[in-house]
């Protein structure tokens, strides 16, 4: 699979504008676009990174890692998914960045979505869904995520977030409409962010391949 996540990830590249700052989102399939971004990283200002371990990346490639506060609003983000449906819904937070590629998503005029063929489903859930949660919340917010959907959230045990909080993985879910669940399971007190991205999907996703496939 690696080989699909590098040639999604180098596709992404015919999205990046001159002059631009780049959203810029975590994975090893975003592993593979940030190293190609460093190819031509004189032709961008910089980046805004969604997770510690991409600014790592970013900065070992000499490329400027800039607040989103002082970015303004992005032309593009460019992030991974552990699953995508046909209408380019996701799910996401497989590697604990949820909340801040869901800010970054949101701040972004074109979400462009890298992944390799495993990724797409019909049907959302096969994928445990992350929901990042405030520590004190979790058995609160577990009780709630059951009563809710039916499905079985497990404690991410040991995994902090760059945030500093709590990862609940939601087992046994077929997510029917993903736009209402995210907006429910967003009630919950102590939930920060619920790794449906589905208020705001993608709006193109490369499914790498030879060649790769631009949907
Ligand atoms: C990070 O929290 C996730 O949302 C990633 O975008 C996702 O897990 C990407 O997976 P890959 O490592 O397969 O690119």
């Amino acid at each position: 699979m690696s080989e699909a996540k590098r040639l999604a990830g180098e596709k992404a590249i015919d999205f990046v504008e001159d002059d631009s700052i780049v959203g810029v989102g975590t994975g090893s399939t975003v592993a593979y676009f940030i190293d190609a971004l460093a190819r031509i990283k004189h032709r961008i200002r910089g980046a805004v990174s969604s997770s510690e371990q991409s600014t790592e990346r970013l900065r070992g490639h000499g490329i400027e890692v800039i607040d989103l506060n002082h970015a303004g609003p992005l032309t593009l983000y460019v992030d991974g998914a552990d699953e995508c449906d046909p209408h380019k819904r996701l799910i996401k937070g497989g590697g604990a960045a949820l909340t801040r590629e869901k800010i970054i998503a949101e701040a972004s005029a074109k979400f462009v979505c890298i992944v390799d063929p495993s990724k797409r489903v019909d049907v959302l859930g096969r994928f445990p869904l992350p929901i990042e949660v405030i520590p004190m919340a979790r058995s609160l917010a577990a009780r709630e995520i059951l009563a809710a959907t039916g499905g079985q959230p497990v404690w991410r045990e040991g995994v902090v977030t760059d945030n500093g909080n709590w990862v609940l993985d939601v087992h046994g879910l077929s997510i029917v409409d993903p736009v209402a669940l995210e907006r429910e399971l967003n009630q919950i007190p102590g939930v920060v962010s619920v790794g449906l991205f589905a208020r705001r999907p993608a709006d193109v996703v490369i499914v790498g391949g030879e060649p790769p496939t631009v949907l």
